[in-house]
């Protein structure tokens, strides 16, 4: 057997995208990223001047679909029929995210897309809540951390690099207090499941934290093969 579950949490600019992707491409996995659909849901919601209120946030999930697909530029997220992949990365979504993905019936919708998408294996998944709600069973967790100077320091060479502006100062303040967000919600907060082997990605370049965790996931396909 070689359909293993990967879960890849931890916080924003932990580096979990970039080398889950990798992991993803070198084990002949598909890529799950949960944060793009929940960015999604808060374009979405953004476009529809909507209320936190439970009966919007109803309406709008019973009305919107989202999708992944994985093509030649990457993973590609869809808001109904509409690629919006670039869309969703602006700041204002990057700040508007956390409040929507705490709501319950937007994470009851998406948790249950995600473990139909994750549920015959061969998958890794990264987002907040992957080794702690979506999959608690998953073969193999994995919890990155990295400092919040690395963190920062990190996000504005990407924003910088896809041609936007970033105050490096700025982008670390809004990390910490999504940090704090994404903590200390009630429903499915960001913390190490149980299990999960962390890694603090503050001094590892992306090649040797990709070698890392490709390394546990051979030995996981291994362990799991001798059952
Ligand atoms: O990984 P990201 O920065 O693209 O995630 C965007 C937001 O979505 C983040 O603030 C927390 C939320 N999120 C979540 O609550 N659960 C997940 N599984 C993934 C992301």
């Amino acid at each position: 057997m070689n359909n293993i579950i990967i879960a890849i949490d931890g916080p924003s600019g932990s580096g979990k995208s970039t080398t889950a992707r990798e992991v993803a491409k070198r084990l002949g996995y598909i890529y799950i990223d949960t944060g793009a659909m929940y960015r999604a849901t808060a374009l979405a919601f953004q476009r529809e001047h909507l209320n936190f209120e439970d009966d919007d946030f109803r309406k709008l999930m019973d009305s919107i679909t989202i999708s992944l697909e994985n093509t030649v530029k990457g993973q590609r997220t869809y808001l109904n029929d509409e690629d919006v992949s670039d869309l969703i990365r602006t700041p204002e979504i990057t700040k508007f995210v956390s409040p929507v993905s705490a709501n319950g019936i937007v994470r009851d919708k998406l948790v249950d897309i995600q473990r139909k998408l994750g549920e015959k294996g061969a998958v890794v998944m990264d987002g907040r809540d992957i080794g702690t709600v979506v999959f608690p069973n998953a073969h193999l967790k994995i919890y990155m951390i990295a400092s919040a100077e690395t963190r920062a320091h990190r996000r504005t060479l990407e924003m910088k690099l896809s041609g936007m502006q970033a105050d490096e100062k700025e982008i670390k303040k809004l990390l910490l207090e999504r940090d704090e967000y994404d903590s200390n919600r009630e429903i499915s907060p960001l913390r190490r499941a149980d299990g999960a082997i962390e890694i603090d990605t503050s001094s590892i370049t992306i090649a040797e934290q990709t070698d890392l965790i490709y390394n546990f996931a051979l030995h996981c396909i291994n362990e799991v093969n001798k059952l």
